[in-house]
């Protein structure tokens, strides 16, 4: 296993988002299998690029199948970006593209160890060169850090219950799969109910972990500034997110860039006109947009979806701008 495919979520949307220009230079940042790159190519002519991105090689070896001329893979994590393009020689971009999250075939592939359903090795990470598995971060973890990571990524209402069940099972046995992992967290939580019925009780757990080990939140909170200063004037940024965590990034992001203050809230509060204030480098276009029922139905990964878009104006970044992560 572990070749699968990858449905898109938001695929039409998300390129329509893009704006594409024929001849313009796009980013996607998020390859996983190709899915948006190729609708993305689609849509350019001879002379347009697209320069595409993953930190998982199996992203990487799906993308080397991709013979086109106007197309670039570099296997990296997505904050490195800007340094990867400026090797590239690229200087202002059309569009960038984020498809955050997990794909597929990185849940389908047992080996993966992101899989509460099948066993398999309890790794978990996206880039397997870089940073702690999830065994090795279990076995070392205090309490209290775990309690922390499962309740803050995976707003887990027992994360306290599952953590101590977690530390208590590894003073008997190494916690090393994927099936023990999830039958340790049932066990934590019991016949407690969840008031998310139908959901695995280590859903939550997993997702925790994962967000985690991954540096998901972290990675967006870098990426996002980072993608301003490369956008040419009327450039894209659009990003689909799977839960409310990393939306909650992109939203208010997205709400700061796009005030006259360039979203330095120090600005905001003194009395200075607003036309006096640098301007801001992004509009927001158009309301969030979610998937269609008939899309959640097809594709139960598009269930907590959402697209939004900005497009850069001609107005200069404002100084320092980005320069602290996670505004
Ligand atoms: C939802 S999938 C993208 C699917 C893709 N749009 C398609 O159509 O096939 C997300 C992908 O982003 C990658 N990814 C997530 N976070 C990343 C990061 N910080 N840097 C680089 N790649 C990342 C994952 O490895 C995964 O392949």
């Amino acid at each position: 296993m572990g070749g699968g495919e990858h449905v898109p979520v938001l695929l039409e949307e998300a390129v329509a988002a893009l704006a594409v220009r024929p001849d313009g230079t796009y980013v996607d940042a998020t390859f996983g299998r190709g899915g948006h790159a190729r609708a993305i190519l689609a849509q350019l002519a001879p002379a347009g690029r697209l320069f595409a991105f993953d930190r998982d090689p199996a992203a990487a070896a799906s993308a080397s199948g991709i013979g086109d001329p106007r197309f670039v893979f570099r296997q990296c994590w997505f904050s490195q970006l800007a340094d990867e393009l400026a090797a590239l020689g690229v200087v202002a971009v059309d569009g960038v593209l984020l498809d955050l999250g997990i794909s597929s075939p990185q849940i389908d592939d047992p080996a993966r160890g992101f899989s509460f359903r099948v066993d398999g090795p309890l790794d978990m990470r996206m880039d397997p060169a870089r940073g702690e598995s999830a065994a090795a971060f279990l076995a070392r973890v205090p309490a209290r850090e775990l309690t922390e990571v499962i309740r803050d990524y995976g707003e887990e209402r027992f994360a306290q219950s599952i953590a101590r069940a977690i530390i208590a099972a590894r003073a008997v046995a190494p916690v090393v799969g994927t099936r023990q992992l999830a039958a340790i967290v049932a066990q934590a939580i019991g016949a407690r109910p969840r008031g998310d019925r139908g959901q695995d009780p280590a859903t939550r757990t997993f997702q925790a972990l994962r967000i985690f080990l991954n540096r998901e939140l972290a990675e967006l909170a870098l990426i996002l500034p980072r993608v301003v200063p490369m956008l040419a004037t009327r450039g894209r940024l659009a990003v689909v997110s799977f839960h409310s965590l990393e939306d909650r990034i992109v939203k208010r992001f997205l709400a700061s860039a796009s005030q006259p203050f360039g979203g330095d809230p120090r600005l905001a509060r003194l009395p200075i006109r607003t036309a006096a204030l640098p301007p801001a480098p992004l509009t927001l276009v158009g309301r969030a947009i979610r998937p269609t029922e008939r899309e959640v139905a097809a594709n139960p990964r598009a269930r907590s979806a959402t697209l939004r878009i900005a497009e850069r104006t001609p107005h200069p970044v404002p100084a320092g701008f980005g320069a602290a992560p996670g505004r």
